[in-house]
């Protein structure tokens, strides 16, 4: 008989034989040993009815299966029940452990589901704080940048205050040089010239008036001398006039004193503007002509003052010789402080300067500010 079991196969028959020979309670526990031989050789309950079939009929001859009178039959069948008790409590068995693997399993696939859901919450944060750290870092370069050029500006800042207030001293010692050589000497003339006169009692009526007329000429001159340190500090027609008389008085005296041609042409409405902004237009006029007459050997000087949309615009222009603007403006330490301080003034109201120096055609210096809208309606 072909069976993939021959031993177990072999074992069955024999076991089988010997309870249908003496069928008694006991040997029940029998054909239960080889059910649970049959669950070790890992038979399905097919492979059992199969063995038991076969072990059938290998015992057809001994035994007679065909009428039930006997109950071979019948006991057959009840050794094959006890057969199957083991492979079907091992299969109640697997079956309970299947429950209990799905069970874990599902617990598995819920916690996993839930690392899962905090692995993405951890990811998330990882990406969080990656961003705060390079904000950090781009907060904390811009934060030096920033603090790097605030030290600059610091610098630069210093440096101005110290130019400007060597600026002021070095004005101070020109007022005290001018009024030592010019008033004082005159003075000192004059008191020369009284003591002369208190002396000179017996003098003749004639020379007596042609000594004070000399003394009331260097008065005169004194006087004229004190009035222009005045006008040229803070000429007060700028104040009680405006500026455009202010501009007439200041270039007279100045092409008196350099021997220079000044022309000007003004739009009255200028003296709409603030006060002000009159006095930043008076002070860049002053050096812009200052520096014509003073360093351009310039015959002509002309200043414009007009009207464009939005602004005034003031021009001071010169035929003298010209200079490298640029050069002056972008000193790294710069000495001169006229054309700063012009450009500091004009800044500070707004406005614009432009400084157009060309070889053989000379300096156009040229401002505009805007008009603040109340001073277009006086
Ligand atoms: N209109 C001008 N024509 C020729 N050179 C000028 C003119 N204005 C300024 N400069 C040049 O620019 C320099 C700087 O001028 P500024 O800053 O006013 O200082 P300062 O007048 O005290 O020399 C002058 O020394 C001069 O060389
Ligand atoms: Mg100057």
């Amino acid at each position: 008989m072909q069976t993939a079991h021959p031993r177990l196969f072999s074992h069955y028959v024999a076991i089988l034989r010997s309870y249908l020979m003496d069928p008694v309670p006991d040997k029940v526990a029998a054909a239960r040993s080889v059910g649970t031989l049959a669950v070790t050789a890992n038979m399905s309950t097919l492979d059992l009815a199969i063995l038991h079939q076969n072990a059938m009929v290998e015992l057809a001859d001994e035994f007679t299966f065909t009428t039930s009178r006997n109950g071979r039959l019948k006991q057959a069948c009840g050794f094959f029940a006890q057969a199957l008790v083991p492979m079907e409590k091992h299969q109640r068995d697997t079956r309970k452990t299947n429950q209990r693997l799905q069970q874990h399993n599902k617990f598995l696939r819920l916690h996993a589901a839930e690392l899962a859901q905090s692995n993405k919450k951890l990811a998330k944060e990882v990406v969080r704080r990656k961003a705060a750290e390079a904000a950090a870092i781009k907060g904390h370069d811009e934060h030096l940048a920033l603090f790097q050029e605030s030290e600059v500006m610091q610098k630069k800042l210093r440096q101005l205050t110290r130019q400007i207030i060597s600026a002021q001293e070095n004005e101070r010692k020109e007022i005290s040089r001018e009024l030592h050589d010019e008033v004082v000497q005159t003075l000192v003339g004059i008191n020369v010239e009284l003591a002369a006169l208190g002396q000179g009692a017996a003098l003749g009526m004639r020379a007596l008036q042609t000594k004070i007329a000399r003394t009331q000429r260097l008065v005169e001159n004194s006087v004229n001398e004190v009035h222009r340190f005045a006008r040229e500090l803070r000429p007060a027609v700028l104040d009680d006039l405006g500026l455009i008389p202010a501009l007439h008085a200041y270039c007279k005296g100045l092409a008196e004193r350099k021997k220079v041609k000044i022309e000007i042409t003004a739009f009255g409405g200028v003296e709409n503007l603030a006060d002000d902004r009159r006095t930043v237009l008076f002070r860049v006029a002053q050096e812009a002509l200052t520096n014509a007459a003073r360093h351009a050997n310039a015959t002509v000087i002309k200043v414009l003052i007009q009207q464009i949309p939005n602004a005034i615009r003031m021009e001071i222009s010169d035929n003298g010789k010209s200079f490298q603007v640029d050069k002056v403006l972008h000193a790294p330490n710069p000495k001169r402080l006229g054309l700063i301080g012009m450009r500091e003034r004009i800044e500070m109201i707004d406005g614009r300067l432009t400084i157009e120096s060309i070889p053989g055609k000379g300096t156009t210096v040229r401002t505009e500010i805007p008009l603040a809208p109340a001073a277009s309606h006086p």
